[in-house]
């Protein structure tokens, strides 16, 4: 495969929600243990979310002031030598997370993630100072696409020049909808909390397309169901 397997790792609720307050609650505590246990188990080359979902789990809104980098104006990628380890890639099509370090620094933070080497995904609509920034902090950046991330391309690159062969996508419910509508999920580990969640509340894939899928494995621990799926060939 010219592109890293994708295991689409989620906590769901039991109507399919992967937002809201339902995963915040203590009846998902137990829920929320398992995934981050199987997200260790699953001895993947790192794992992808979504700009939004980054900046809510790790760099808190932060913004450097871009006036003070240097101005890249040519969208070539940049990868110093980082090839080794495990990868937190963040889809940011425009540029708008603000990283204090190389890596994520989470230690006290969800299990499995702190020490990840950093790779942004941008298109051509990132700022040509936000590359300057990036390349001063040692951020490796890919581009895949022109206004929106092209989901293929983007892992091409992640296997061609990172050597990703498994990633976990782990959310949210927009970019697991970008991958799917892309037929970019080769497997589904969902861990599906005992709780309805509320109206407004996303989906596990936001524009979904019609596919199918085969189950694997279906357990239950501590009141949670497990199921693993894999797409059909
Ligand atoms: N249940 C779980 O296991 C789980 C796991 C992770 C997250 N979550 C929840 O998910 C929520 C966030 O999910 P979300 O759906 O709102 O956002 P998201 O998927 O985390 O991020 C969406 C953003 O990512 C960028 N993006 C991703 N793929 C793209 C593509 N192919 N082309 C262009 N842009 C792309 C866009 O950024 P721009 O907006 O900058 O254009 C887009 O708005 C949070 O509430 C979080 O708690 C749940």
């Amino acid at each position: 495969m010219n592109r890293p397997y994708i295991i689409c790792h989620m906590v769901t609720s039991l109507d399919g929600k992967v937002t809201g307050k339902f995963l915040s609650s203590p009846e998902c505590a137990n829920a929320c243990e398992i995934y981050y246990d199987i997200n260790r188990k699953l001895e993947s080359d790192g794992f992808i979310c979504g700009r939004v979902t980054m900046e809510g789990s790790f760099t808190g809104g932060y913004y450097p002031d871009l006036s003070e980098y240097e101005t890249v104006n040519d969208c070539v990628d940049f990868i110093p030598d980082c090839k080794t380890g495990f990868y937190a890639v963040a889809f940011d099509p425009k540029g708008k997370l603000g990283w204090k370090s190389e890596k994520i620094i989470d230690p006290d933070g969800d299990p499995g993630y702190d020490g990840a080497q950093i790779v942004e995904v941008l298109t051509e609509q990132a700022d040509a100072r936000y590359l300057g920034y990036l390349k001063s902090m040692g951020i490796p950046y890919i581009f895949a696409g022109k206004d929106e991330i092209d989901v293929n391309l983007a892992l091409y690159k992640l296997k061609g020049s990172f050597g990703c062969d498994t990633l976990l996508l782990e959310g949210g419910s927009i970019v697991n909808g970008f991958f799917q509508r892309a037929d970019a999920i080769d497997e589904l580990s969902l861990v599906v909390a005992p709780l309805i969640a509320e109206k407004d509340d996303k989906p596990l894939f936001t524009d979904s397309k019609f596919s199918g899928c085969e189950v694997i494995s279906f357990e239950t621990k501590n009141g949670t169901v497990i199921m693993k799926y894999r797409r059909k060939s």
